[in-house]
């Protein structure tokens, strides 16, 4: 490994285990530990597609089956002023009706929540104190810790080196109402705290995430290795495009959190420009215009073919199969 690695602290709602849950956080942490130059120093879980507690019970069980050890914190139980509703509850909801046909075969023994897991802030606080490099922070759900960060302890916002968020829909509709993103529109006040932070930040919204699509086929590919691991989350990724199935017309899924966590491995994916941004605390629609002197950048495209190698290379080597570098072009 060349050069010194980069401390990260990932802010999530994974939801793998858990039926109805979206299992992109549990991939986008899978890509970090599969990528050494990132040293990921703490993962802090937010109630968003899941209750914060059942969030800290899969990505505990994720970090496991990939054979690492990651602190796990808990982080907030609700949103900062809504009553919290979870991604799982919504779209369970939502295809009522259709359970018999597409029941995800996640409903197997849901993972157990570990005992004695730190609060999220009290773990951001100790390890903002104490870590000599700025870390970067990757924020892969609703706001809320963050924004809970902002207000506790505002000056250590400063010994941050960046926010890489996932959320938002700029130019583009939104996924849980027709204007509005989901991690933005579960917390759209700590959304508002969060952007308008003194600290540089790159917003990955749906206008770049939904410009690229993974096959199930293409995971079962790259994860072919048979580890327990690459079994894992194989299934996984199945209890997933299994519920899009129908809706999709194919068994595929949308990467939203392993593309903006791409952004810390090679931002040279993406073409970003700086914005203002603006979040209506009613509906949780995000507004953005060109505004050269921002410190927040706007991902605007990415090289979706390049993030597929970077992302089906970091499964196959979680899979053991380790021939798979990623090609750089
Ligand atoms: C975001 O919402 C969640 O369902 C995903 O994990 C992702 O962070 C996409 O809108
Ligand atoms: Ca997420």
């Amino acid at each position: 490994m060349k050069g010194a690695r980069r401390p990260v602290i990932i802010d999530a709602d994974p939801g793998l285990g858990f039926p109805w849950a979206d299992v992109d956080d549990n991939l986008a942490v899978a890509l970090a530990l599969a990528h050494e130059e990132l040293d990921v120093r703490l993962i802090s879980v937010v109630a968003g597609n899941t209750p914060a507690p059942e969030g800290a019970a899969s990505i505990s069980e994720t970090v496991a089956k990939l054979d690492r050890s990651v602190p796990v914190a808990l982080g907030a139980q609700k949103p900062l002023v809504k009553p919290f509703v979870s991604g799982r509850e919504l779209l369970a909801e939502r295809v009522k009706g259709q359970a018999g046909e597409n029941r995800p075969e996640s409903a197997r023994n849901p993972p157990a929540l570990p005992e004695h897991l730190p609060s999220a802030l009290s773990a951001q606080i100790e390890l903002l104190e104490s870590s000599r490099e700025r870390p970067d922070m990757v924020c892969l759900g609703p706001l809320t810790n963050l924004a809970t960060l902002a207000r506790e302890r505002p000056d250590l916002l400063l010994r941050l080196g960046s926010v890489v968020i996932m959320g938002g829909a700029i130019d583009h509709p939104g996924n849980v109402t027709p204007a509005a993103e989901f991690n933005i529109w579960i917390d759209p006040e700590a959304a508002g705290i969060v952007f308008a932070a003194p600290v540089p930040k790159i917003l990955v919204a749906l206008d770049v995430t939904t410009s690229v699509e993974i096959a199930q086929a293409e995971v079962e590919n790259a994860l072919c290795g048979g580890s327990p691991a690459a079994q894992y989350l194989v299934e996984g990724v199945r209890s997933w495009t299994g519920i899009w199935r129908s809706a999709r017309g194919a068994a595929s899924f949308v990467p939203h959190d392993p593309v903006a966590l791409s952004y810390l491995i090679d931002p040279t994916l993406f073409e970003s420009e700086p914005m203002r941004v603006v979040v209506d605390r009613d509906t949780g629609r995000t507004c953005g215009e060109r505004e050269p002197s921002s410190d927040l950048q706007v991902a605007r495209r990415i090289d979706a073919a390049r993030f597929k190698r970077l992302f089906l290379a970091a499964l196959s080597r979680i899979a053991g199969a380790g021939s798979a570098d990623e090609a750089r072009d």
